[in-house]
């Protein structure tokens, strides 16, 4: 037999980057995510129930996830609050009846501690969702749910990512259900996850031909709803390793300010809620108000849209778990763009995998 991997080769599975892997590995992740840590994330919602306020926390990628927090949590008409950690101090509202949930996959991030430690002294009870066993974070929280997500190893986050949602998601039926509020067809849609995660990544080659026509070096990601986490995680994965300048907001937004950059010198990517979402239409309209202007449009979308230049169509599923389906579809983007670029995918410059500094 002849072997033509060196070690490192061996670790990516024959790909060539760790984010590659790691990207395609989600549904199996989705799978250990959507089964580990029962008995915690029954506690928690539990805690989430009796708590007077409720507070999300995180960086980067670990903060998108708070914000999915927030609109799941609002269907069950529970306020919780996604705050950046690094800003925590300067505008939390902390006592003993508050409940702060710490988001981290390293369980190291300083900022991410700092406000954690700041919440303790005040009396408040920390949670934290973590995917390091023995992390600092483990061992500063009253109570941890590990995600489950394996080792991750390119600094970009992608299956912790998703993962994340995963304990989120399954946070909010547990919380719905000590609500007495009918969750089934929530759970029914966890077991489906992994299989329209797959769908999507099935469409990698499509994505990376589409990443070709991608020529500017200013991107704009947008959608409404839930789906504003998916437009804010697909700006910043873009960002960090293709170096090229993209930002992340609500399609509503756009009139009020952002539109007027738009021309042919700036594409748009635009992530379409499901059909049976309210602001389905909505996004619509926004797109031809961006070809309207000469912007290229790529939609990662449900359904195909005329006005689109690209469409990467995703299964067509609950608004709920739409994030999570639509992730791998602006990961893949991100991803062959960067190779494209001849970037440095799996160690983008200046970026640590955990920071450990303010
Ligand atoms: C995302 O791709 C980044 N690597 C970064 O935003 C990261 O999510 C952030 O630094 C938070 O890390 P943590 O989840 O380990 O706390």
């Amino acid at each position: 037999i002849e072997i033509n991997w060196d070690i490192n080769q061996a670790e990516k599975k024959g790909y060539p980057h760790f984010m590659l892997k790691e990207i395609m590995e989600q549904p199996e992740i989705l799978k250990i995510s959507s089964k580990i840590s029962s008995e915690e994330i029954k506690k928690l919602a539990k805690l989430i129930k009796d708590s007077e306020k409720v507070y999300f926390i995180g960086m980067g990628t670990s903060y998108h996830a708070c914000i999915y927090a927030e609109y799941l949590f609002s269907k069950l008409g529970k306020l919780v609050i996604a705050c950046d950690a690094s800003e925590f101090l300067n505008k939390g509202v902390v006592d003993e009846k508050t409940l702060v949930i710490a988001l981290t996959q390293s369980g190291e991030t300083y900022d991410t501690l700092k406000a954690m430690r700041y919440a303790k002294e005040r009396g408040a009870k920390v949670g934290a969702i973590v995917n390091i066993l023995g992390s600092t974070a483990t061992r500063e929280a009253d109570i941890t749910v590990l995600m489950g997500a394996g080792l991750e190893i390119a600094v970009c986050a992608t299956k912790t990512f998703t993962s994340q949602l995963m304990i989120i998601y399954r946070l909010f039926i547990e919380f719905g259900k000590l609500l007495n509020k009918d969750m089934a067809v929530y759970e029914r849609a966890i077991e489906k996850i992994p299989k329209y995660v797959k769908e999507v990544l099935n469409k990698k080659d499509y994505i990376e031909r589409v990443t070709k026509d991608l020529k500017v070096n200013n991107y704009i990601f947008i959608s409404r709803g839930i789906n504003i986490v998916s437009a804010l995680e697909g700006a910043l994965k873009f960002k960090e390793i293709t170096y090229l300048h993209a930002e992340g907001m609500s399609a509503g937004m756009l009139k009020h300010g952002t539109i007027s950059l738009i021309d042919e010198r700036m594409d748009t990517i635009a992530i379409v809620p499901p059909k049976n979402s309210r602001v389905f239409n909505s996004i619509i309209s926004n797109i031809e108000e961006v070809k309207a202007r000469n912007g290229k449009v790529i939609a990662i979308t449900p359904v195909e849209i005329e006005t689109a230049d690209y469409n990467i169509i995703t299964p067509n599923v609950i608004e709920e778990i739409s994030p999570i389906i639509y992730a791998p579809a602006y990961q893949l983007l991100a991803y062959y763009k960067a190779v494209q670029l001849n970037r440095d995918v799996d160690k983008p410059r200046g970026l640590a995998k955990s920071v450990t500094v303010e």
